[in-house]
């Protein structure tokens, strides 16, 4: 008989079929979902990311997957906002002001979906359940995420980078605010820089206020170190001159205009 003609397992096709079921399922009944066979599980090497997690059956709580999952998935969004910020700096080198902003426009939305998934874990997870959690995370802090730390590292460079920038156009901060409808592209760069320095704040503060909520802003980590050391954090900025540019402007401008209280 030829080999041929003989029928073949319904799940070796993984074309998809033109007509979904009424489930939207594409795929035959059979065909073995997740285990890598498509093109869109191998380009995404889904059987290995879905496997980085500890499987619910040996996990010590059952808001383990969620404690894990947002971490993971937290890293990886920094994974994408340092190589944003890396396309940014040498946008700068370049010259391409705008080329930089649209990184940095990326970078900054990265920052909010960081909130939100902050949001998410400290309105789902239960104080008691997260303490179970904690007995598997040995000495293990936030503070030693690689991205957090890549990120820490890279982004005062930053500033380096747009000073240089600035020089070769021969213009300083002052100018590029005072005069901003003629020097709209450095302008619209130093607010995406401030942008980013302003949300990156704001991750840290609601991250703190998360903190708070779930394990106390009084108690002591895993490190043995207080909660209270992310303040220090919470008050960092990456470009202080931005903000005391703000300082300067709004002072001058107040004593031009002297304060008058409104005439009746
Ligand atoms: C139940 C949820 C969480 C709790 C109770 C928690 C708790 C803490 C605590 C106590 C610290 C202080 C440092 C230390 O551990 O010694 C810390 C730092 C940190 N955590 Fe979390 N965290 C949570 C969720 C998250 C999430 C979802 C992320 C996402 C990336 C994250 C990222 C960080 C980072 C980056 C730091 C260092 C922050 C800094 O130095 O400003 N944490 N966390």
């Amino acid at each position: 008989m030829n080999d041929s003609t003989a029928p073949e397992p319904a799940y070796q096709t993984p074309t998809p079929s033109p007509h979904p079921d009424v489930t939207g399922r594409y795929y035959v009944p059979g065909f073995p979902i997740g285990e890598g066979k498509t093109d869109y599980e191998k380009y995404l090497h889904t059987v290995q990311l879905l496997s980085l997690q500890t499987p619910v059956e040996s996990a010590i709580s059952p808001e383990e997957p969620l404690f894990q999952i947002t971490h993971q998935a937290s890293e990886l969004w920094m994974k994408l906002m340092l190589i944003e910020l890396k396309r940014a700096l040498a946008f700068m080198d370049s010259d391409q002001p705008l080329m930089a902003c649209r990184c940095l426009r990326l970078v900054n939305e990265c920052v909010q979906v960081l909130m939100l998934q902050v949001d998410l874990i400290a309105r789902n997870i239960s104080i008691v359940e997260y303490g179970k959690i904690r007995t598997v995370l040995g000495q293990g802090s936030g503070m030693e995420s690689p991205g957090f730390n890549w990120l820490l590292e890279t982004a005062p460079s930053l500033w380096a980078h747009f000073t240089g920038l600035m020089q070769r156009q021969q213009l300083d901060l002052r100018a590029i605010y005072v005069d901003y409808e003629k020097n709209i592209e450095m302008h619209t760069l130093a607010e995406a820089l401030m942008d980013f320095d302003d949300l990156f704040h704001k991750w840290r503060a609601h991250h703190f206020a998360l903190v708070a909520r779930t394990i106390g802003a009084e108690s002591n980590s895993l490190k043995g170190l207080s909660s209270q050391v992310l303040q220090k954090g919470v008050k960092t900025r990456f470009f202080p001159e931005l903000l005391e540019l703000r300082s300067t402007l709004t002072n001058e401008s107040s004593v031009a205009y002297g304060g008058q209280p409104l005439a009746d």
